[in-house]
Order: C-alpha cells, then sequence, then structure tokens
C-alpha cells in the first residue's frame, strides 16, 4: 500500500522568479536591468529552494512504502537524474494543428469584452464569504445543502442540524421532479428555473472522486487542470444549490465561498475571536475539532452529523444509473474503504464507506492532530489552525508581480511540504538519502552558488557601468538577500556534508531538524529575513488543518462547508485573470500560457519540480507507485499528466456539461457536449471575465452592465 499522499503541496521553482524578466525580476540574483523589488517575488525566490528541498519528502514517503521498496531504490535514482535530462532533451514545441472547433475558439477567446471605464459588461452572479449572507440566505443554503443530501428540516426529530430523511429528495431524478412541481401553480418571475441541474450531493463527490482515481493519474489535482476542475465542480454544485432552493423565489443566488483569512490564528483574523462569526462554530461548520468519543465526528453547526455515503455497486458503481453517462463509474475505479471491527472496536458492523481512508464515524469527522495527516508530529506553523492573510491571499494573485504564468499561480496554492512531519528516523532510510545527495542538494547547492554571485556582482555595480551601487536602500536589499542567500547556502552544505559521512546520524538528523523548526516553510524564510511576507498555501492548508475526512483528497467533498474553501481558490485565480487582462491582453490571447502541449515546460522554470509539475512529484508519488489503480501512468512519459493539457476533456471519466446555459449567446453551443465535456480550454473560456455567469463579491468592481464597449 502506498502511504497516503495528502492533499496537493507544490514546490514552487526558483527559476518562476526569474525566467519572465520584467514583472518578478529574480530576487537573490539580479540579472536585469530592473530590479524590481516586490517581497513576495524575493520570498519566493528563497522559498523555492527551500520549497525544492522539501520535495525530498516526497521521496520519502515513497521509500517507506513497504515491500517495493528496495526495487524502487534503484529506479528513483535513475529517475532523478533522468529528470533533468527528460526536460532538456524534450524537443522543441512543435505548432499544432487544431480542429476548425478550436480554431473559431482561439478567435473568440482573444475578444476581451472590456468597456471604456475598464471593466467587463455582463452582470455575473456574485457569490458572496459565508459571513456576508443574511440570515435568512444562510438558512437557505444550509437548507439547500441538506435537500441534494436527501434531507429536509424537521420541527422535531430531527439529527443534530435538524434535518430528516425526505424520499422527495434523494436521488437526482426525483429532486428535479420535486423542483418541477413545486413550480407548478407559481407565477413565471417566482418559479425556480434552475430545476434541471439538482444534482445529489454524493453524485457531486462521487465524480470528485473519480478525479483522483483516474487510470491516468489525478485528473483534478496536482498538475494544470487543478483549478478547471474544481471550479466546474464547485459550479455544479452552485446550480443544484439553486436548484434545490424551495422558496419563492429563491433565496440562495449563490454558492457561498469560505476564505480562510478571516478565521486564521496568526494573524489573528477578523472572525477568530468573534464568537458570531467564527467559522469553526455552531453558527457555521461545527467545531474544528470532532469528537473523540464520537469518532471524531463533528455534532455541531449548519452541518452537524452530515452523513458520509455508503458505497455499494448500485449507487456509486457499476449497476447505478450514473454508469452510462461515466467510464469511472462503469468501471469503478473508486470502491470506497471497508472500516471493520479490528479498526472500530468490537461490535462494529463492517461498512464500506464512501472514503478512501479508514474511518469508523458514520459522519464526517474532522481531527486537526489525526494521526494520519500531516499535523500528527505538531501544528503547522506554530498552530493547528489556520494560519493565512488577506495580504496573502493578494500575492498570489497579483499579476504581473507575483504570479505571471498559469501555472506560476497554481505553484502559489500549494507550497510542497511533506518532510517534517514524517518519523525523524524514517528520513534517514537509504533511497532519500541517496536521492538528496545525488541528485537534489547538488542541483540546489549550485542555485545558491549562482545566486550569491550574482548578488556580490550586483552590489558591486554588475558588469557595466563598473561603479558600486550607491543607493543605500538598494544596498541594504542585495545586502539582506545575500544573507538569506548564504544561510541557506550553510544549510545545504551542512546537509550534504553529513550526507556525503553518513556515518553521523545525529548531525543528519540536526540537518534535518533545522530545516523543519517550523514546517510551514514560510516559517524558515521568516526566521531568516526577520518579516513574514511569504504566501502560505492556500489550498493545501485548509486540507491539512482539518484532517481526516477533508484531508482525504478522493472524497474531501464529504466535508461540505469546508469544501467551498474551493470557491476562494477560484477568487484567486479570477482575480489573477482580471488583473492580467488589464495589463496584458497577450497572456489571455495565449490562454494565460496554459500548458498545450507535452513540450511547454518552461513557464515552469528547471527541475527539480514541485507537486504540480511539469514533471509532477505527486504523480511519482501517488501514481507510479500503484500500477493497479494507475495503469495508464508513466513518471516522465510527458511532461504533464496525460488527460490535463489545454484542449483535453476535464475529468473525462466523468466530465462536466452544459454548465454555461444561462451566459451562453443564442447562437452559439455552449454545452460542452461536441467533445463530451468541456475542455480546459472551454472553461477557460467561458469563465473569461467578459462572460462568466459568475463572479466574488470582492470582485464585482471589475463588472458594470451599463458600460459601453470601447
Ligand atoms: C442547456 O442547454 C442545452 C442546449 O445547449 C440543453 O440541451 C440542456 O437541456 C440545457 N440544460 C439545462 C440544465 O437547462
Ligand atoms: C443512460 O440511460 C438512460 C436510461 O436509463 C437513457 O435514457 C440515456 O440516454 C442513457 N445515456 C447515455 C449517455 O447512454
Amino acid at each position: 500500500m502506498a502511504p497516503h499522499v495528502p492533499h496537493v503541496p507544490v514546490a514552487t521553482d526558483e527559476e518562476d522568479c526569474r525566467e519572465d524578466h520584467g514583472g518578478c525580476e529574480d530576487s537573490t540574483g539580479l540579472t536585469g536591468a530592473r530590479t524590481i523589488t516586490s517581497r513576495a517575488c524575493r520570498v519566493c525566490k528563497v522559498s523555492c529552494l527551500v520549497l525544492g528541498l522539501l520535495v525530498v519528502a516526497m521521496l520519502i514517503l515513497l521509500g517507506t512504502s513497504g515491500p517495493q521498496s528496495s526495487g524502487l531504490k534503484a529506479w528513483i535514482v535513475k529517475a532523478s537524474s533522468d529528470l533533468s535530462l527528460a526536460a532538456e532533451s524534450l524537443s522543441p514545441p512543435v505548432p499544432e494543428l487544431g480542429s476548425t472547433a478550436t480554431a473559431a475558439l482561439e478567435r473568440r477567446g482573444t475578444a476581451t469584452g472590456l468597456c471604456r471605464n475598464g471593466k467587463f459588461k455582463n452582470a455575473p452572479r456574485i457569490r458572496k464569504e459565508w459571513r456576508e449572507l443574511t440570515k435568512r440566505e444562510l438558512r437557505a443554503v444550509q437548507n439547500a445543502f441538506w435537500r441534494l443530501k436527501g434531507f429536509s428540516r424537521r420541527k422535531s426529530g430531527g439529527n443534530a442540524a435538524g434535518y430528516a430523511p425526505d424520499s422527495n429528495w434523494d436521488t437526482t431524478e426525483k429532486g428535479i421532479a420535486k423542483c418541477k412541481e413545486l413550480n407548478q401553480g407559481v407565477r413565471k418571475r417566482d418559479q425556480n428555473p434552475y430545476c434541471e441541474y439538482f444534482t445529489n450531493y454524493d453524485e457531486m463527490a462521487a465524480l470528485h472522486a473519480c478525479s483522483v482515481k483516474d487510470p491516468r493519474c489525478d485528473q483534478g489535482h496536482t498538475g494544470p487542470h487543478f483549478m478547471n476542475f474544481h471550479r466546474m465542480v464547485i459550479l455544479k454544485m452552485e446550480l443544484a444549490l439553486m436548484a434545490a432552493d424551495t422558496n419563492r423565489p429563491i433565496q440562495v443566488t449563490a454558492i457561498p465561498y469560505w476564505d480562510q483569512s478571516l478565521d486564521s490564528e496568526d494573524p489573528i483574523g477578523r472572525y477568530r475571536n468573534a464568537p458570531d462569526k467564527y467559522i469553526f462554530s455552531e453558527n457555521y461548520f461545527g467545531d474544528f475539532w470532532g469528537k473523540p468519543e464520537n469518532d471524531y465526528a463533528v455534532v455541531n453547526g449548519l452541518f452537524a452529523e452530515w452523513p458520509v455515503a455508503i458505497w455499494t455497486e448500485e449507487r456509486f458503481g457499476s449497476k447505478s444509473k450514473l454508469a452510462n453517462q461515466s467510464k469511472c463509474i462503469a468501471s469503478e475505479f473508486f470502491k470506497g474503504t471497508v472500516a471493520t471491527a479490528d479498526d472500530c472496536g468490537d461490535g462494529y458492523t463492517a461498512t464500506r464507506w464512501f472514503r478512501d481512508h479508514v474511518e469508523c464515524s458514520e459522519y464526517v469527522a474532522r481531527q486537526p492532530n489525526d494521526p494520519n495527516g500531516p499535523q500528527a508530529y505538531g501544528p503547522l506553523g506554530g498552530h493547528y489552525g489556520i494560519v493565512y492573510s488577506k495580504e496573502e491571499f493578494e500575492a498570489c494573485s497579483t499579476y504581473p508581480e507575483n504570479v505571471r504564468t498559469w501555472m506560476q499561480w497554481n505553484t502559489c496554492q500549494d507550497p510542497g511540504l511533506f518532510f517534517c512531519d514524517v518519523p525523524r528516523d524514517e528520513l534517514l532510510l537509504l533511497p532519500v538519502r541517496d536521492q538528496l545527495r545525488d541528485a537534489i542538494v547538488p542541483a540546489l547547492k549550485d542555485r545558491v552558488t549562482k545566486s550569491i554571485k550574482e548578488i556580490e556582482k550586483a552590489l558591486k555595480g554588475g558588469d557595466t557601468p563598473s561603479m558600486p551601487i550607491e543607493d543605500p536602500v538598494e544596498t541594504g536589499k542585495l545586502l539582506k538577500r545575500l544573507t538569506v542567500a548564504n544561510a541557506l547556502a550553510a544549510l545545504l552544505w551542512t546537509l550534504s556534508t553529513n550526507l556525503e559521512a553518513s556515518a553521523d546520524t545525529q548531525a543528519l538528523l540536526q540537518g534535518i531538524a533545522n530545516i523543519c523548526d517550523d514546517p510551514m516553510v514560510y516559517g524558515y524564510f521568516t526566521k531568516l529575513n526577520e518579516e513574514r511576507s511569504f504566501p502560505r498555501m492556500q489550498h493545501g492548508q485548509a486540507h491539512f488543518k482539518a484532517g481526516r475526512d477533508f484531508l482525504d483528497v478522493t472524497t474531501s467533498a464529504n466535508d461540505c462547508g469546508q469544501f467551498t474553501q474551493h470557491a476562494d481558490e477560484d477568487r484567486s485565480n479570477m482575480r489573477f485573470m482580471l488583473l492580467s487582462l488589464r495589463k496584458n491582453y497577450r497572456l489571455e490571447e495565449n490562454w494565460w500560457d496554459y500548458p498545450r502541449t507535452q513540450f511547454d515546460v518552461l513557464s515552469n522554470g528547471k527541475p527539480p519540480y514541485g507537486l504540480s509539475g511539469p514533471f509532477t512529484t505527486a504523480g511519482l508519488l501517488a501514481c507510479q507507485t500503484d500500477f493497479d489503480t494507475f495503469p495508464f501512468y508513466r513518471w516522465l512519459a510527458g511532461a504533464w499528466t496525460p488527460g490535463t493539457l489545454l484542449r483535453d476533456v476535464v475529468n473525462s471519466g466523468f466530465p462536466f456539461i452544459d454548465l454555461f446555459n444561462s451566459s451562453c449567446p443564442e447562437d452559439e453551443d455552449c454545452s460542452g457536449r461536441q467533445n463530451g465535456g468541456y475542455t480546459n480550454q472551454e472553461i477557460m473560456y467561458y469563465v473569461h471575465p467578459s462572460r462568466t455567469p459568475y463572479t466574488y463579491d470582492t470582485l464585482a468592481q471589475y463588472f458594470d452592465p451599463d458600460c459601453e464597449l470601447a
């Protein structure tokens, strides 16, 4: 059994900051005339080095993965040297001949629809943060979530949240029919126009699980498709929630999103100490710490006692109705996990839960110090709770200073970290040590050496003019970078020496401890630099910190409240898109540099790469090692996971169709059916600011239906 690989962290590559000249200039080495001193970029540079190193931790997990380990060891060592070669030997990009439909899409994609005042002429639905909902809206959203689950509110006799099963709504077909029935006799403008979109909650969760278990490797995470996949899941959920609203007129106007910075422990988020507004309270998602005496179930809040489905063939497998719209379901890529009395104690009846890990609770469970999670050895970033700020959100979505391409945005969401939550003695296992010694550390040492040389050169004034820099501010910044680079160098050299002298276990452990003092990587940088500006991972953090059900990448959608955090990821990506459109049309014309071919590797720098790739380390860990589940995956066979390029259908094992009807012009076909589901390119086209059917409250100022087109 491969070890459980939690959700998605990504090691940023230092080259991210350097390769694109202009906005995000090299931070520890100054290569161009322009010295952009974006803090986040500088931090990126440094952290990238550390993050690169942390990727190794993935390999640690690999190295400890059981009987195959020794065979794998030789393979890993070889693969890591192949990795550099593979990137260099790929031929340069070849022009592609698209289909006529694709060519038309290409042309349409360049119409930005920007008005004279720099806004977009459409009126999308506005998604609000959970705490911005009125009491009525909040109740409507809660009712709608439960109804998708097949539950209705009860005055008495309901569960801890006040709901009980309701057979009027417990399948997709019944929900659609019931919604339509309720429209009868209601005047037109008060009817619910979304009935067709009703989709049972667990069917949407099954779709999410399908992405992870696709035999080609993950079709929803750890790659460029991550955002497009999740924005479709959230959009499908949003339309379903609206369909499930029985108010007339409907009160659910969009899906809410969860901005985790508001609940942060450090800095203290706006609602962290507000008993009525804190997200992990009975008013919203229920307690952050599930009840140990109830198998860590969440038993209060809007979704108290939210049942986890039982996996059966009739419901989620080849015998289900879904099987004819989903290869994944028909072939049973995912079959749930059985919990037995061995796991759960005497008297427990074996149950095949809709989960990819063993859990005993029949309800959604949460445990920040989950023994199988990254906080088992202590809190990440100093707190078991969220550590994330608004500034960090902005840093990761600010074009061009911090993120300049699709993959740079992607890479900013999930800084890598697996290293520090593995028991220290396991870190000493041979494959890991060899990998560190032979591949990763030498590569990193080279980079640091180069950076130091460049900074020193810049301090002397560079090649021309050969004059020392006189600007004291500039000099100060350079010196600071030099300090950081030297500190990193020291760390790497110590580690490397210890690796050579492998007898010195204590010293090696100490070297590792130095890196892991604060496993939220940014913390390491913070310590060196005496400032706190590196964006801590937005996406992975929420999963890591909750533990249990939300940690389980396959079935994280089981925790419906926290799952709305993915809408906040979307908010970040849309902000990046909007800012870039205002400044650089070229990026949009090029589909934000989304990888089109297996040769598109340059926008993400050079190896070692992070979890999302190119040459995704997640693929190496989660898929290459599990041939039974992922028979169609070969690490290094291409730069990107098959199925995730620009023109590939997103999650084709269980594709998305018909989600853009409301924003579709009459003369266009927006169904996504031409290709058997939306492609990445189509999704980016349909959520383009000039035609997106939804946006976010914080981005609403970019839209103005009354504006005049330029
Ligand atoms: C969306 O439009 C397509 C036609 O493009 C139609 O077949 C489909 O039924 C519509 N779906 C919904 C849910 O209205
Ligand atoms: C799936 O099955 C239903 C009836 O069970 C049928 O109406 C529908 O056309 C089928 N869809 C596909 C894509 O085969």
